[in-house]
């Protein structure tokens, strides 16, 4: 008994395998970046590519040599772990030529909800409120300070 007399349909699966397969090397090839893989499961020219980006914050440490009185209020209020720059966005233009560069002053309305607004998705211990209802259309900074919003707490 001939085992491979009906081989001409396995042929004919193995060819198209083979051309899938072929396709796919030839794809992948033409596809998957030259330095893929270099260092890992990444691109490693995106390394360089971001490292070349400009850099736009100055972080707060910046901020704080010369803004030292605004350093003195936030330290002490309920602020003191929320940065210059998630405020007032990234200021490096601003802190390495601050007389000819000066940041807009942010729209309360707009800033402090963006943290503070109600929402079902926010832990129960963040201090949130209904903006709306809370202010009375009057700008958050009417009653509070930005710098220490606690009310009550010294300015
Ligand atoms: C090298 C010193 C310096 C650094 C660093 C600096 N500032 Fe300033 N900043 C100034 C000066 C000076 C002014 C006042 C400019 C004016 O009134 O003409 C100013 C003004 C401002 C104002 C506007 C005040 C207003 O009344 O409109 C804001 C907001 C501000 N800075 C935030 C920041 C933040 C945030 C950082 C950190 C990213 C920063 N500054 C870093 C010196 C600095
Ligand atoms: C929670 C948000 C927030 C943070 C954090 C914050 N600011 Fe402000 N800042 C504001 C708002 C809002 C104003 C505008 C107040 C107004 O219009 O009266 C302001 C005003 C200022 C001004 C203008 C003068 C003044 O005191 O009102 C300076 C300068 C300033 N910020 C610097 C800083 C620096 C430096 C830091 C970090 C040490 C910082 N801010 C952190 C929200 C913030
Ligand atoms: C980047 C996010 C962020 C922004 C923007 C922000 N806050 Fe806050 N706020 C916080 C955090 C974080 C705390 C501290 C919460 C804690 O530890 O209890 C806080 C605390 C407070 C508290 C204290 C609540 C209490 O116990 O009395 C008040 C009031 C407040 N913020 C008002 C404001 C106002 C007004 C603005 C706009 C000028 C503002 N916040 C902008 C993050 C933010
Ligand atoms: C008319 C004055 C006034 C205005 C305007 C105002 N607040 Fe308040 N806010 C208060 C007072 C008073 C308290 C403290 C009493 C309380 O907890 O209700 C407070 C408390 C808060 C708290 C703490 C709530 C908590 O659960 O601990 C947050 C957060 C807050 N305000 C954010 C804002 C934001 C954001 C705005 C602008 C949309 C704003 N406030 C505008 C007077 C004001």
């Amino acid at each position: 008994m001939n085992r491979f007399k009906d081989a001409e349909h396995l042929v004919r699966v193995a060819g198209v395998f083979l051309l899938g397969i072929t396709l796919f090397l030839c794809f992948r090839a033409w596809f998957v970046p030259k330095s893929f893989g270099q260092y890992g499961h990444y691109r490693a020219d995106s390394i360089t590519e971001i490292a070349a980006l400009p850099v736009i914050h100055a972080g707060h440490e910046t901020c704080e040599t010369c803004h030292a009185d605004v350093l003195e209020i936030k330290k002490a209020g309920k602020h003191a772990g929320v940065n210059c720059e998630a405020c007032h966005g990234p200021q490096g233009k601003h802190a390495e030529d601050p007389s000819s560069i000066k940041p807009a002053l942010p729209d309360t309305a707009v800033l402090c909800a963006r943290c503070h607004e109600a929402n079902t998705a926010k832990p129960k211990w963040f201090p949130a409120v209904v903006s709306a209802e809370h202010s009375q259309g009057l700008p958050c900074n009417t009653c509070h300070t930005p710098h220490s919003p606690h009310i009550g707490d010294k300015k």
